[in-house]
């Protein structure tokens, strides 16, 4: 039986997670549901994925654009067994009393969305066991995934004292193009800031506190990290981890990659769709530990880091794999983000 799929917002993050969800063999793409006309209609139109509406009062625009429609929102969530909710930041939170009508109906949220909106905040390699036949799961954002990913590796060989972590974020994503600044770097004046807490609520126990500023790009953002631990490590020691962690990528300086337009420009040359990126990038030069304190950066490519633990967050609700490493490898087997 395949678990029956609705992805209710085709934007940056819907579409891309409707195309991983159509990879995966062992689920099925109910449809994928928009509120207003534009290109991205005709997109799913001719990708063959059945395109809904979240109401019929937006009907005439779409068929006068030449969009075919299957139906509303209702008639999509009939169908399924979960929704992937990836509307804008809050309009998640309306739509979980429309799904909440639906007894056996199971929803994800993205990390717009706070956290007491589901059960579990969730990250695979953080936290997967914690989803295992959850009704309401919520996918925390790209930074905090990128953050939990690095730190729960690390945590699982050292005691993790405390965790500083500096954001440099993008301003916008490339097809954002109201939004700025266009020139100016803007610090979030309240520390910390939302990141840190973000991370507690999938990692509990760990002491992270983070700061973060705007910048004028739309690529990726980096993460400055200071993680003291409580046991010696060195340098290598730490870089075996990560080389050895899923969806962590590691640089070194003979790549020549200097920074996040080189690594965009990599993972387009790699073939991957839309140029999506979708592990933490590590530079192996950039790594350093000194006195029990490590030093990385990371570099996160916001638009599709997220798309692997929203299908790890099905595998886990409907136990399709009991545990994270299973789930991991068939996810990224299937997206082909696989290190081996
Ligand atoms: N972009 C990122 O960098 C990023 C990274 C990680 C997580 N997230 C999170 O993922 C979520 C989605 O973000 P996004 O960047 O994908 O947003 P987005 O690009 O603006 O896409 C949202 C989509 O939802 C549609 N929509 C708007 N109102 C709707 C409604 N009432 N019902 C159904 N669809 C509706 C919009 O399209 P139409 O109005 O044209 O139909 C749009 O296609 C947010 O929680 C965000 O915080 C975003």
């Amino acid at each position: 039986m395949k678990v029956k799929v609705v992805i209710n917002g085709f934007g940056i993050i819907g579409k891309r997670v409707a195309d991983a969800v159509k990879k995966q063999s062992d689920m099925e793409l109910i449809g994928v549901v928009k509120a207003h006309q534009s290109y991205s209609a005709n997109i799913a139109n001719e990708l063959g994925y059945p395109l809904y509406i979240a109401s019929s009062t937006n009907k005439e625009d779409f068929l006068k654009a030449g969009s075919k429609i299957e139906g509303t929102l209702d008639d999509a969530l009939q169908m399924a067994d979960v929704v992937v909710d990836a509307t804008p930041d809050k309009v998640g939170k309306a739509n979980a009393e429309i799904y909440k009508k639906y007894k056996n109906l199971k929803a994800i949220w993205q990390g717009g969305e706070k956290a007491d909106i589901a059960e579990v905040s969730f990250n695979a390699m953080a936290n997967y066991e914690k989803a295992l036949g959850k009704k309401y799961v919520r996918v925390v954002s790209c930074n905090t995934t990128a953050l939990c990913r690095s730190i729960a590796s690390i945590k699982e060989h050292y005691n993790i004292k405390e965790v500083n972590a500096v954001i440099v974020r993008r301003a916008a994503d490339p097809s954002e193009t109201t939004k700025g600044p266009i020139n100016s770097l803007e610090p979030a004046l309240h520390i910390p800031s939302h990141h840190g807490p973000d991370v507690r609520s999938v990692l509990p126990d760990v002491n992270i506190q983070t700061m973060a500023v705007k910048a004028p790009t739309t690529l990726m953002h980096i993460h400055s990290i200071i993680m003291k631990i409580n046991e010696n490590a060195s340098a290598e020691e730490i870089l075996k981890i990560f080389e050895n962690a899923p969806r962590i990528r590691i640089f070194k300086e003979n790549d020549k990659i200097t920074g996040t337009a080189e690594l965009i420009e990599y993972a387009r040359d790699l073939g991957r769709a839309r140029g999506d990126l979708m592990e933490n990038a590590v530079w192996k030069e950039g790594l350093n530990v000194v006195d029990k304190t490590i030093y990385y950066y990371q570099a996160v490519h916001q638009e599709s880091i997220v798309v692997p633990e929203n299908i790890d967050a099905i595998h886990a609700m409907f136990e399709m794999f009991k545990d994270k490493n299973s789930s991991i490898k068939s996810t990224d087997n299937t997206l082909g983000i696989s290190k081996n």
